[in-house]
């Protein structure tokens, strides 16, 4: 197919950004059908002007998503076309063209450009990370919570509420992090947040200007990665192994960051928990260098076999000093993503300016569900509910070691770290193919794993995926690796 894809080198998005969001596009409106064969890359790198590399990593990255997929030797191949929605009317018509006399902000093209579509099937066995089981989770008593909660609520409280949000639930989570997190914080530090994505774009509104740099482990969080990129920042990695950040490499950066996003609970996606020494290391840098630290604490409630370690931001708030830590935390695993709250445990000097900047963005999260949140803590279902997924997951990950074992036999290779806690395993194959053939393989199979590149800012050396535990039973899971080798390792 004769294929123009628009690019601009006098934006600030990489050509393959571009190129990968403009091939996308084509796909899901409809200008590139199922099954059309794409331009050898060669070919295409002559066409557009730009270099073969920059091809190929288009193609990866959409082969990776689903989009594309290789035949040997045969070349490369729309994998699946948008069915238009009828009823979707001008939404599903976007094109580049027009997009481009939107007059679109800067901030807009660099989200556009970091932005990845889902992936978009159904699937037989579904490794997904990143989300809880929801089949367990308590409705019932959720509803019952709901309806208290609704019920106690004065009429006064269905007005506008603190940009700080619901007292209560504040109270409840001081409550829970100094007893489970060793974290004793005042009430006053506590802020309510749409999930700690908002969290994130708030901390980043408030301390990055474009240019600026923030320092992040690698490989780490594509969506914190994203929200960086959109603000605009530079990101300076420092490499993780198996106790997490290389703390002691960050004597060698060479330019002052603003903020230092890490997730020492459990590294992301590696699985790694930093030791202590590595935590002393990391806030002696980050004071000695006036560097903030973003504490993502996002999925440490699921530990298994180990005992709890407090947050980096309990040790900082032992140490004398303003404090150096902004700390995160969600109840998207704990309890279900579509609750979309979380908070931040801000340095005292930080909570005005946070405030202001969440008052004049969305002002808070609906009272509503705060106070169901904090009904259903006072109430000890929370913590209930979680010692029993704590109990489900730890099953589900012996199913899946015992699985990889049993079925990949010595060619799935896993960080001994990566067990400790959490949801999920980063896992890398000894296969002699890249990721985008790894993914046609597993799409084929009807199997549902996420590629580990997107996690690193430079290629990994290896062909692996981030498997999730969280959503198949026990059966299943074993079925799913069987059916993962056997894709895999023909
Ligand atoms: C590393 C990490 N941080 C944070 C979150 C939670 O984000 P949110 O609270 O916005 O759902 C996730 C969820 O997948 C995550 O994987």
């Amino acid at each position: 197919v004769d294929l123009l894809i628009p690019l601009d080198r006098a934006l600030s998005a990489p050509l393959r950004d571009q190129l990968y969001s403009g091939l996308r596009l084509a796909i899901l409106d409809g200008r590139l059908t199922t099954g059309s064969r794409l331009p050898a890359s060669r070919t295409l790198a002559v066409t557009l002007g730009i270099s073969r590399f920059t091809v190929d990593d288009a193609y990866t990255r959409l082969i990776g998503d689903g989009y594309l997929f290789t035949r040997h030797g045969s070349g490369t191949f729309v994998a699946f076309a948008h069915q238009s929605n009828p009823e979707s009317g001008r939404e599903s018509q976007s094109d580049p063209d027009r997009d481009s006399n939107r007059g679109w902000s800067k901030w807009s093209d660099r989200v556009t450009a970091a932005t990845r579509a889902t992936t978009p099937s159904h699937f037989r066995y579904s490794f997904t990370q990143g989300v809880p089981a929801l089949d367990p989770f308590p409705f019932a008593l959720w509803r019952r919570c709901q309806a208290h909660a609704g019920q106690e609520l004065t009429p006064d409280l269905y007005g506008y509420g603190s940009a700080r949000g619901y007292q209560p639930l504040r109270q409840a989570i001081q409550t829970y992090l100094a007893r489970s997190r060793m974290l004793r914080t005042s009430v006053d530090q506590i802020v309510i947040t749409s999930g700690a994505q908002q969290a994130l774009d708030v901390v980043f509104r408030l301390f990055v200007d474009p240019g600026d740099a923030i320092v992040i482990e690698e490989p780490s969080y594509p969506t914190a990665r994203n929200l960086m990129t959109a603000a605009g920042a530079r990101l300076i990695p420092i490499g993780v192994d198996g106790d997490g950040l290389k703390s002691d490499e960050l004597t060698q950066v060479r330019e002052p960051a603003k903020l230092i996003y890490v997730t020492p609970s459990h590294q992301f996606p590696t699985g790694g928990v930093l030791p202590l020494n590595r935590r002393r290391m990391l806030l002696e840098w980050a004071r000695s260098t006036g560097t903030l630290i973003v504490e993502d604490d996002y999925d440490s409630e699921f530990r298994y076999g180990q005992r709890p370690i407090e947050a980096l931001a309990a040790l900082d708030e032992s140490l004398p000093g303003p404090g150096s830590v902004i700390y995160l935390g969600t109840f998207s695993k704990v309890l279900f993503p579509a609750v979309r709250l979380g908070y931040v445990v801000l340095p005292p000097d930080l909570v005005d300016r946070f405030l202001a900047a969440k008052a004049l963005t969305d002002r808070h999260p609906p009272t509503i569900e705060q106070a169901t949140v904090a009904k259903f803590i006072q109430a000890g279902h929370f913590e209930r509910h979680m010692a029993r997924m704590r109990r489900i997951y730890a099953s589900r990950q012996i199913a899946m070691l015992t699985a990889l074992d049993r079925y990949f036999g010595g060619s799935a290779h896993r960080d001994a770290a990566s067990t400790a806690a959490g949801l999920h395993m980063l896992v890398n194959f000894d296969v002699d193919y890249d990721e985008a053939e790894m993914m046609r393989r597993a799409t084929l199979a009807s199997i549902l794993i996420e590629p580990a590149s997107p996690c690193y800012l430079s290629p990994p050396a290896r062909t692996g995926a981030l498997l999730g535990y969280a959503v198949m039973n026990e059966a299943d899971i074993d079925q799913g690796i069987k059916a993962l080798a056997k894709s895999l390792l023909s």
